[in-house]
């Protein structure tokens, strides 16, 4: 973003911080002109941790995961639900994901030892991505992880050597990507034919890793994994994948006699960020997985698989919000205001990434109304480096607490120390208590991989 275009149709938002409905933490309230969350105000929090800080509802998140739970297997009674680790994983979140008797996806070994490191039992855990490194292979059948999800040839063969040295048979599913190209951003689409994830179903490629795997000896194909994307809000994409996959499990059970057992169909379910932002819920959501595989494989006389559902932002992201404190504030006359504030996308790349869309408010005038249009600006070497443009906002002071909401996902887990700038830590509050989950990194921090025999 070399220059901010001027949004002239940028107008204030008189509404209260609590019309702003499904983008705010389920527990937020305001009382005292302040924001509070899980029972706890957050301009205190912001004094206590430091800025910028992560805090999270910690019975949003648990509420989330009960949801998903209840309205899957409402429909069927085998499905699991699957936190996809990607979105924000910490001990504190596995130890939640486990207690509320959920799976974990986990996309690298790096994550992978995080959840060992919260003793997730690891027949629990997905093991993802695209490219995993012999050494991630390693650790994850050594672990024990309940599924590795296969994207290519290479690892099938690489899976099942290791898995032959070791005397073992890995249970793995096969990741298809079903040519349906799902409503949203295109960087995070994944389920097109023209991907870097799975196999295509064109040209036989995805029949053909499944005869393969077959043939392994230290392979044992479960099933089928698909994703079409992130931030989806309209159901029909996934309705059009799942009738394309169950269509390719009668073609598999045709051609090579498997009955696929299992079928994972990924996350993805859209939130709101802004008010105007219309997801359809986690009930619909269920629905329309469960109904429609259960539905495709009757026309096709298939036993209905287990099934898994693996959301990750759907969880986290409105659970969330960023806390800094405004230093500047610098007023361009008949261009914008910009408000800095103590972090920007250090901890929150995605305006800059995707152009994302956040709702912020003055958390020590949460009563009052945003009357005001400013910029938000974070403290980075960057010109876009801008948490949000042209937005409504309380009469801004140096010194208040800003907070924006629903940054719970792929906030925290996509930061980076650009400019040296220290991580910040993660709070989970709960019933008027606040605990530290993740401290704030701290100069050692940065310095820590430094070589100093260099010198
Ligand atoms: N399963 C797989 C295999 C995935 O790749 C993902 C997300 C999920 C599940 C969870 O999807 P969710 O329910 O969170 O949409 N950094 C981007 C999002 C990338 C999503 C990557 N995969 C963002 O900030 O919007």
């Amino acid at each position: 973003m070399a220059q901010i275009a001027h949004n002239p149709d940028a107008r204030p938002d008189y509404k209260s911080t609590l019309d702003l409905g499904a983008v705010l933490p389920q527990t937020a309230e305001v009382k005292g002109g302040h924001l509070w969350i899980g029972g706890v105000d957050t301009v205190t929090l912001a004094r206590e941790f430091g800025t910028a800080l992560y805090v999270m509802d910690e019975e949003h998140i648990r509420t989330q995961l009960r949801n998903y739970l209840e309205w899957t297997r409402y429909h069927w009674k085998d499905v699991d639900v699957v936190y996809a680790g990607k979105a924000f994983i910490s001990i504190a979140m596995c130890k939640l994901v486990e207690e509320e008797g959920c799976y974990l996806d986990v996309s690298s070994g790096g994550e992978l030892a995080v959840a060992q490191a919260a003793g997730f039992p690891a027949s629990r855990i997905l093991a993802h991505g695209n490219n995993k490194t012999l050494r991630e292979l390693v650790e994850a059948i050594d672990a024990g992880v309940g599924r590795i999800v296969v994207d290519s040839l290479e690892e099938l063969a690489r899976i099942n050597g290791l898995a032959l040295e070791r005397g073992l048979r890995q249970p793995i599913l096969i990741r298809v990507t079903p040519g349906v190209v799902a409503d949203t951003h295109q960087y995070i689409q994944t389920g097109s034919e023209d991907s870097k994830f799975g196999f295509g179903l064109r040209d036989g490629l995805a029949l053909a890793a499944i005869q393969e795997a077959l043939a392994l000896p230290g392979v044992e194909l479960k099933g089928l994994h698909m994703h079409i994307g992130s931030q989806i809000f309209a159901l029909h994409s996934y309705a059009k994948a799942i009738e394309v996959i169950v269509h390719f499990m009668d073609e598999i059970r045709e051609k090579t006699g498997f009955t696929v057992s299992e079928l994972d169909t990924g996350g993805g379910l859209g939130i709101a960020y802004g008010v105007p932002d219309e997801p359809s819920t986690i009930k619909e959501f269920g629905k329309v997985i469960v109904d429609d595989i259960k539905e495709h494989c009757e026309q096709h006389a298939l036993p209905v698989p287990r099934i898994l559902v693996e959301p990750g932002r759907s969880i986290v992201a409105n659970a969330g919000v960023s806390l800094y404190i405004v230093g500047t504030i610098k007023a361009i006359p008949n261009i914008r205001t910009y408000v800095a504030v103590d972090g920007g996308m250090t901890d929150n790349i995605r305006p800059a990434l995707y152009g994302a869309h956040y709702e912020p408010i003055i958390a020590n005038k949460a009563d009052q109304p945003r009357d005001t249009v400013v910029t938000i600006a974070g403290k980075h070497c960057e010109s876009g480096d801008v948490l949000v443009v042209d937005t409504p906002l309380q009469a801004a002071e140096v010194g208040d607490t800003l907070c924006i909401f629903a940054t719970g996902a792929y906030c925290q887990t996509m930061s980076s120390n650009y400019n040296k700038q220290v991580r910040p830590g993660v709070v989970f509050v709960r019933d008027g208590r606040a605990r530290l989950v993740v401290r704030r990194e701290s100069y050692d921090d940065l310095l820590r991989c430094e070589v100093s025999e260099c010198l």
